[in-house]
C-alpha cells in the first residue's frame, strides 16, 4: 500500500564544514544556553503528515495505553499521539522529531494541553535514540524505514512492549493485530505487534 503522500527528495550527503559548526556549536554553548535550533541537523527521512485524530484514538485503543504505560512516537510531527497517550492514561511519553519546528510545535501543543511535564521531547534521529524503557512504540513511516527500525526493535525494545504502525507494515514480522481504519487518509491499516510474543498462527 502507498504511503498517500510523497516522500521528500533524498537527504543531501551533509558537507564536514557543516558537521563542523554544528560541533562547534554544541561544544560552545550549554545545553540550557543553546539557541534554538531552527533546520534539521539533516533531513527528515519522511516529511510530515499526521496521523488523523480518529486515528490517533484507534492507536491508543491498540495498543491498550493504561496507567504504567512508557509511550515513545519515534518521528512524533506535533506530538499529537504522545499527548493522546498521556490523555488515555499512559505515565509518561517520549516525542522524538529530527525536525525542530516539530518539537516545538510537540512543546506548545503539550503544554496548551497540561500535559508537557510529563512528556521528554527529543530532537533527534529516531535511528540513534534509545527508547530501551518503551512500553509502547508508535510508529508512522516509510516502509524500508519500518525494515531499517526492525532489527533494533527486536534488540532493544523489552519483551512485552506494543509496537504500533499506521499504514506501513515490517514486512514478514506478521502482526498480532491489524485493524482497518479510515480517515482523511481514506481507508488504511493500523498495525500492533508484540515484542516477543509468538507470531500469530
Ligand atoms: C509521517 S510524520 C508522522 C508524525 C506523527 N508520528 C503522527 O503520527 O502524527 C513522520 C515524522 O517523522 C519525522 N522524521 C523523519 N525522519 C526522522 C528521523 N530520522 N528521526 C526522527 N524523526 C524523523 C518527520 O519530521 C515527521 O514529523
Amino acid at each position: 500500500m502507498q504511503h498517500p503522500s510523497p516522500r521528500p527528495r533524498p537527504a543531501a550527503a551533509p558537507t564536514r564544514r557543516g558537521a563542523a559548526a554544528a560541533l562547534a556549536l554544541a561544544l560552545w554553548c550549554g545545553a540550557a544556553a543553546c539557541p534554538a535550533q531552527t533546520a534539521p541537523l539533516r533531513a527528515p527521512d519522511i516529511h510530515y503528515d499526521p496521523t488523523p485524530p480518529n486515528v490517533v484514538a484507534a492507536m491508543m485503543r491498540l495498543a491498550e495505553v493504561r496507567a504504567g504505560d512508557v509511550v515513545y512516537d519515534l518521528g512524533c510531527g506535533d506530538g499529537r499521539t504522545v499527548i493522546a497517550a498521556l490523555q488515555a492514561g499512559a505515565s509518561r511519553a517520549v516525542c522524538v522529531d529530527i525536525d525542530p519546528q516539530r518539537i516545538r510545535e510537540s512543546r506548545a501543543n503539550a503544554a496548551a494541553a497540561g500535559v508537557a511535564d510529563r512528556i521528554r521531547f527529543v530532537e533527534a534521529d529516531l535511528f540513534t535514540t534509545d527508547f530501551g524503557d518503551a512500553t509502547v512504540i508508535i510508529v508512522f513511516l516509510w516502509p524500508d524505514l519500518n525494515l531499517k527500525l526492525r532489527p533494533r526493535l527486536w534488540r532493544e525494545a523489552r519483551p512485552g512492549t506494543r509496537v504500533i504502525s499506521y499504514v506501513h507494515d515490517m514486512g514478514d514480522w506478521r502482526p498480532h493485530r491489524t485493524q482497518r481504519v479510515t480517515g482523511a487518509h481514506g481507508e488504511r491499516n493500523l498495525y500492533l505487534w508484540v515484542i516477543g510474543a509468538p507470531a500469530p498462527g
